[in-house]
């Protein structure tokens, strides 16, 4: 049997919607402030996909402009993971609206539903199809409309998301850039602090299902948050360990944008330099799946994500889910 290869990014795109949903827009909308959400967030704006816009939407945005950052066409790829939590509806996949939006033929794909860590756990397992040499291009996509699932009279999750949506492609490695290690977990006991109960087979939609406002995000916000400060750092703390890493080591720290205080927690406690951290919340609010790739665009913009790099990319959702991967930038 010939040894595991070693998966890379060769290529990222992202896409978010024009239009913007601004903290002094929420202040006509719930009884809320500019100052409260910037100071326990970190969010100014996020961007809102218009009606009749969907998560494939997005989601072909962010590929095409991967396709084209690597000179490929969508028929070259092998694969196509899309990480979301509001699919367009619940069958078919996003991934197979997708694939027809971009006109992939010959390429199959599924969806992985994973909230905020969908982004992280959709990279390992494309990862793999490339370790195995099953596949030679996989696309993994994370996107949300979250805007599709909020209840705008509850200020206590509306101000928290925005849409968005982001691309990469894996290939193999030549050389020792690439994928190093990942570290997942699942919480299920988590379950009933961040969850939509509507829709799904235990509560189909009914008008009553529509009057009790089950369509929406409904959290627990505080056991989130303790949850994720805690977790995320625990995560972070042990792949640097066993790959005999300090924080410090870490060049950029590529994390779930969910509450700036769940970041800086967790890069003070990891002992991140930082300069390596990278935050883009205020621009985006959360995106869900869409987080992590954003937050690898800004990176690039920023000039701090260079080939070679040593990466962090760390994430806790619903679920609960925990994700962390490490790697070295390859494009
Ligand atoms: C949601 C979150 C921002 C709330 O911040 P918090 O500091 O925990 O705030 P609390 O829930 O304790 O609420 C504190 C007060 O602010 C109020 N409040 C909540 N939302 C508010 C808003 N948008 N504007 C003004 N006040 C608000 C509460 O009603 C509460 O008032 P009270 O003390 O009179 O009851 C925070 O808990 C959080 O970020 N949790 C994690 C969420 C997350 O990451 N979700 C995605 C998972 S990946």
């Amino acid at each position: 049997m010939s040894p595991p290869v070693r998966a890379k990014i060769s290529a990222l795109g992202t896409y978010v919607p024009p239009r913007l949903l601004t903290n002094a827009d929420l202040e006509k909308l719930v009884e809320t402030d500019n100052q409260w959400i910037l100071e326990r967030t970190g969010i100014r704006e996020r961007h809102i996909a218009d009606k009749g816009v969907a998560t494939s939407d997005l989601a072909v945005e962010a590929a095409k402009k991967a396709l084209a950052e690597r000179g490929l066409t969508p028929s070259d790829l092998d694969a196509i993971i899309v990480g979301t939590v509001t699919p367009d509806m619940l069958f078919p996949s996003t991934a197979c609206l997708v694939q027809h939006k971009l006109g992939a033929k010959g390429v199959w794909g599924f969806d992985l539903s994973a909230a905020c860590s969908a982004f992280v756990y959709a990279l390992q397992a494309g990862a793999q199809f490339i370790s195995t040499g099953a596949h030679k291009r996989v696309m993994v996509i994370g996107a949300d409309v979250m805007s599709s699932i909020i209840d705008y009279t509850d200020r206590a999750t509306c101000v928290i998301f925005g849409d968005g949506a982001g691309a990469v492609i894996l290939e193999p490695a030549e050389d020792s850039l690439g994928m190093i290690d990942f570290l997942h977990e699942v919480d299920g006991s988590g379950g009933c602090s961040l969850y939509m109960p509507g829709g799904g087979s235990l509560n189909p939609s009914t008008h009553d299902t529509v009057d009790q406002r089950m369509h929406y995000v409904h959290q627990d916000g505080q056991a989130v948050f303790k949850f994720a400060v805690r977790k995320q750092a625990d995560a972070c703390e042990k792949i640097l360990q066993r790959n005999g890493l300090k924080g410090s080591d870490v060049d950029v720290f590529i994390p779930h944008q969910a509450n700036r205080r769940i970041i800086t927690a967790t890069a003070d406690r990891v002992g991140l330099r930082p300069e390596s951290v990278i935050i883009n919340i205020d621009r985006y609010g959360n995106t869900t799946a869409g987080t992590i790739p954003l937050a690898m665009e800004t990176a690039r913009q920023e000039g701090k994500l260079k080939k070679g790099d040593l990466v962090l990319l760390a994430a806790v959702g619903a679920g609960f889910t925990v994700g962390v991967t490490l790697l070295r930038w390859a494009c």
